[in-house]
């Protein structure tokens, strides 16, 4: 105890001499410095703990979990001897009974998969607490009270306006075929254009490209094919681009075709057609990435491959490089989508307007390799799990400010009258890890588990739009 009292150093700041006041004036700066320190840490804290304070009550939002909750589905199908020849005379060719069912337009379930018009979703009449619920396959009227026209469509969110745009087949037209086995068609009519700020309630733009009346040479002519159109932004020439698939009525021209506008509520001028990388274009979407580069993903070699490669910095063309993607697995309806680096992608199989069984793939590298994960319909009941909700994927829309929470966006395709097909929107959620993957080979990381989960209606977290 004395001993250290003894050699203890005097602590008086004191400047009468050189060497002391040296060390005096550094202990002062240090004690700056400190306070500086000090400063700059809190500051740095606090705004972190906001931001986690932020993402907490993202991710603990109780409606959010709501959306994860399992929902069932009782679908009972009529006994067999009850059900219509029809049905059971393509039994041989569907995977399950219930799409069988889902086919035959005089199934005692037609007002189950197709609700008739007093169950539509208004969002002018609706009110209070039934505002904004989604319901997957009711009739979805625009804010003038008609059926939202948007089908095979995407979503655009322009940055200028604050506004979603929802582009898609306009299909308000006869549903006919142009030969005996040709599918069911309607003809051209143009791209539906919907604009909302809530995602919910969509006022009618008008046809922002429509179709071409008298020269039938034009890609547009309305006995042509003209599908699942998609915008994409481009900074560089301030356009907004659209791409679609282009086709004709026996679908052998598979092409893809571009046009452009200064708007995003058109009109859109039409730029013309061609076969990517010189290969057969049908089932298609672009997928803009957060670094700009504009990719192109399509079914090609007759729907055997899906291909992917980069479009130019004006987004109007393909550069030459492209990579085949699940070769031989006749995989179609892509929609793209990235969470925390991982690139993502829901596609469906090829059955024409006939639901099938979706899956979904995970990549590194938007190029690849991509592995498949398997189905990542959840809820529901099997059949309807393995038919995608009666549904085909059209495109997935971020949910912003609710990272790994997006909007999963199909159509329920009605082939004896399209124009009455439905869409089937659902949260589709990227969380925790992936059962298996399919394709899994070492080296490659394990990806997340992503689900689409079944609600009979839903809606989206409240307050979402202010978490951004
Ligand atoms: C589907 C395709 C639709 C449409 C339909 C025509 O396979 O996804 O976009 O082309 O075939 O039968």
């Amino acid at each position: 105890m004395r001993m250290r009292n003894l050699y203890r150093k005097p602590t008086a700041l004191r400047c009468n001499a050189g060497s002391r006041c040296y060390s005096t004036s550094a202990v002062i700066w240090s004690l700056l410095g400190c306070l500086l320190l000090f400063h700059l840490y809190s500051n740095v804290h606090h705004k972190h703990g906001e931001g986690r304070e932020v993402q907490l009550r993202v991710t603990n939002h109780p409606q959010l979990h709501e959306l994860q909750q399992v929902e069932g589905e009782i679908i009972q199908l009529p006994p067999k001897g009850k059900r219509s020849p029809r049905a059971a005379k393509r039994r041989h060719k569907r995977v399950t009974p219930l799409v069988d069912e889902f086919l035959d337009e005089d199934s005692r379930l037609r007002h189950v998969f197709f609700p008739g018009n007093k169950s539509a979703i208004h969002p002018m009449r609706v009110t209070g607490n039934d505002s904004y619920y989604y319901y997957p396959g009711r009739i979805w009227l625009d804010t003038d009270g008609n059926p939202i026209q948007a089908h095979g469509g995407g979503i655009l969110y322009d940055e200028r306006s604050h506004t979603y745009y929802w582009y898609g087949e306009y299909k308000d037209g006869p549903t006919y075929h142009a030969h005996k086995r040709a599918s069911a068609r309607v003809d051209i009519i143009g791209v539906g254009c919907y604009s909302s700020k809530d995602l919910w309630s969509w006022k009618n733009e008008g046809i922002v490209l429509a179709a071409e009346e008298s020269n039938v040479t034009h890609d547009l002519y309305k006995t042509n094919v003209l599908e699942r159109p998609k915008v994409i932004y481009n900074e560089k020439i301030r356009k907004y681009v659209m791409w679609m698939h282009i086709d004709d009525a026996n679908y052998t021209k598979a092409s893809v075709g571009t046009a452009i506008s200064d708007t995003p509520d058109g009109p859109f001028e039409y730029l013309g057609s061609q076969r990517p990388h010189g290969y057969e274009s049908r089932d298609m979407t672009v997928f803009k990435d957060e670094d700009g580069v504009a990719y192109l993903i399509y079914s090609s070699e007759e729907n055997n491959v899906l291909h992917i490669g980069p479009l130019t910095e004006d987004y109007l063309n393909v550069i030459p490089v492209m990579r085949r993607l699940f070769v031989g697995q006749r995989r179609e309806a892509p929609a793209v989508f990235k969470h925390q680096g991982t690139y993502y992608m829901i596609t469906s199989g090829c059955t024409g307007w006939a639901p099938n069984e979706a899956l979904v793939h995970a990549a590194e590298s938007i190029l690849g390799p991509w592995e498949t994960m398997g189905n990542p319909c959840v809820g529901g009941n099997k059949m309807f799990r393995i038919a995608t909700f009666l549904a085909q994927s059209t495109f997935v829309l971020p949910l912003p400010g609710f990272p790994g929470s997006f909007i999963f966006m199909a159509d329920r395709w009605n082939p004896a009258n399209l124009r009455d097909s439905r869409y089937v929107w659902l949260p589709l959620i990227v969380e925790g890890p992936a059962d298996h993957a399919l394709e899994y080979s070492s080296g490659l990381p394990l990806w997340s588990r992503v689900s689409i989960y079944w609600h009979r209606k839903w809606r989206l977290p409240q307050g979402w739009s202010t978490f951004k």
